[in-house]
């Protein structure tokens, strides 16, 4: 059994905005369930409450070069999972996580490196891990820091480290001039460190340093070695695919099923579905749609506006979707001023069809949990999608899905549960809905449809025993 220390910039449910905070919100316990001692290490972000957590470390030194952080750590234990919230109220006490007002924060590549700087303290103070997992870019500098700036201290020479990519499409790339703030010289901006066309590239760090790299579904593994997923990084994720594991994402089912889920206006379960229609009926008029669309097939999205999620598919067919007899029923923001656009959309939809359009622009988890519910058919048409959480929990909420056959969306939803089409392209994402339309009118095989989804199985056990063999495999990796 292995002391983890995972590092991330998210975690439900103290800070969620997207799917990276459901995983190091479950697959912490999971591990624990298996024996396993887990920590997670995450920025106390102003919007984090610690109900019952307590300050554990005083004065935490945190040096970015020559540069001090002035930082400590608070603790919050649950399921057996040690939380440590790093606390530096001059990087995280702010409006937003990672913008504010549309716009990146300009310091993000410092607060994020503080981060990972932390972490080695955190393994010297705090909790000597033996493993370190860390997730995405914000995390990625760890291994940097461990194998270059500290190469030759003891303290970190036998911990092995794996960096988890949850999307290759965010990269935490900077001006050269991040460099030398992060504590690095001159000597990391080539192309075997963190040189990127000529940028800082962080996530590249943590997939050239780290012992081991890993994704979160078998598809995106294989996917992100080519250039069309890749973004830039195709090569280097070939050179590595020895130690390259695809895994996917487990659902946490205490928060996220029907007979159980409290946030919903009823409770439901394969043998008793009215609660569905329950469901259905708040959730028209939470979006102030009228009660004649419980006749019609309610079409739910649930996302970050964002080309990655397949948007522009939506928005070239809309006119068409809505040619059909559907309501739709969405939930979702743009987390930046260039995808703004993709607000408007739904915005003109529902002005344009305000019977049938429901639109709620920001986020809401019981929004979200009750769109998984109430709708009929659930929409993911990604462009990639590296696991995806959505479709899990609309097959556990009979609520088939239409997905793209891409990353964990390929690898999870198949014609026995859900609608699934191959090309990026208007005509066959249609054509996926009207399958899907078309098999609603059938009622009998629509129960069966919902019924064998909501049987299927992907809670964290199985995943998390593979991060287990991982975890154990590590050890006869080659350095990274
Ligand atoms: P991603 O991480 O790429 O956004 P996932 O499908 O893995 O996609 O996970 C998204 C998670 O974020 C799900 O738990 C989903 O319910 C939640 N979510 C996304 N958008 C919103 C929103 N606007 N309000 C509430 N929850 C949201
Ligand atoms: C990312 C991906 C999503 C995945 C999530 C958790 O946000 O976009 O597909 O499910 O991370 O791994």
């Amino acid at each position: 059994m292995a002391r983890i220390l995972m590092v991330a910039s998210e975690a439900a449910p103290f800070v969620k905005t997207g799917g990276l905070a459901d995983v190091l919100g479950s697959l912490p316990a999971a591990l624990v369930t298996q024996g396993h001692q887990v920590a997670v290490l995450l920025p106390k972000y102003r919007q984090v409450a610690l109900h019952g957590g307590r300050r554990i470390y005083h004065d935490l030194p945190v040096w970015l070069g020559s540069t001090p952080y002035a930082a400590s750590v608070d603790e919050l234990v649950t399921e057996g999972v040690s939380y440590l919230f790093l606390d530096c109220p001059a990087l995280y006490d702010r409006d937003g996580v990672y913008s504010s007002g549309g716009k990146d924060y300009p310091d993000n590549h410092i607060r994020f490196a503080v981060l990972s700087r932390a972490a080695l303290e955190v393994i010297r103070r705090i909790f000597r891990a033996q493993i370190v997992h860390c997730h995405d870019w914000q995390a990625a500098l760890v291994a940097p820091y461990m194998r270059v700036s500290f190469g030759s201290d003891p303290t970190f020479a036998g911990i092995r480290t794996l960096f988890t990519i949850h999307n290759l499409g965010y990269q935490g790339v900077f001006a050269p001039s991040a460099l030398s703030q992060i504590g690095f010289d001159r000597s990391m901006l080539t192309p075997s460190a963190l040189e990127f066309w000529g940028d800082v590239n962080l996530m590249k760090g943590g997939l050239v340093f780290s012992d081991a790299i890993g994704t979160v579904s078998p598809t995106y593994a294989q996917e992100i070695q080519t250039p069309e997923f890749g973004f830039g990084l195709d090569g280097l994720l070939r050179s590595r695919a020895g130690v390259l594991n695809g895994i996917l994402n487990g659902v946490d089912y205490g928060a996220w099923s029907p007979e159980v889920d409290r946030l919903l206006p009823a409770n439901y379960s394969a043998d008793s579905l009215e609660g569905k229609l329950a469901c259905k009926r708040r959730l028209l008029e939470e979006l102030g749609l009228p009660a004649e669309n419980m006749d019609r097939p309610v079409l739910g999205i649930v996302s970050r506006f964002t080309a990655q999620k397949g948007f522009d598919l939506i928005a070239g067919t809309a006119a068409e979707l809505l040619s059909e007899d559907v309501a739709l029923a969405v939930l979702g923001s743009s987390a930046s001023q260039d995808e703004a656009h993709f607000e408007q959309l739904f915005q003109d939809l529902k002005a344009a069809y305000p019977e049938r359009v429901g639109l709620k622009i920001g986020y809401d988890n019981g929004l979200a949990h009750l769109i998984e519910a109430g709708a009929d058919i659930f929409l993911m048409p990604s462009r990639y999608e590296p696991c995806g959480l959505n479709q899990l929990y609309s097959l556990r909420y009979g609520t088939p899905p239409v997905v793209r056959a891409t990353g964990g969306l390929n690898d999870t939803i198949d014609e026995a549960v859900g609608f699934k089409f191959q090309g990026y392209s208007g005509p066959e994402f249609l054509a996926a809905v009207r399958g899907a339309l078309e098999a609603f009118g059938d009622r009998d095989g629509w129960l069966e449809l919902m019924r064998k989804g909501m049987a299927r199985d992907y809670s964290w056990a199985a995943s998390a025993r593979l991060y287990g063999d991982l975890y154990r495999r590590l050890e006869s990796f080659p350095r990274g």
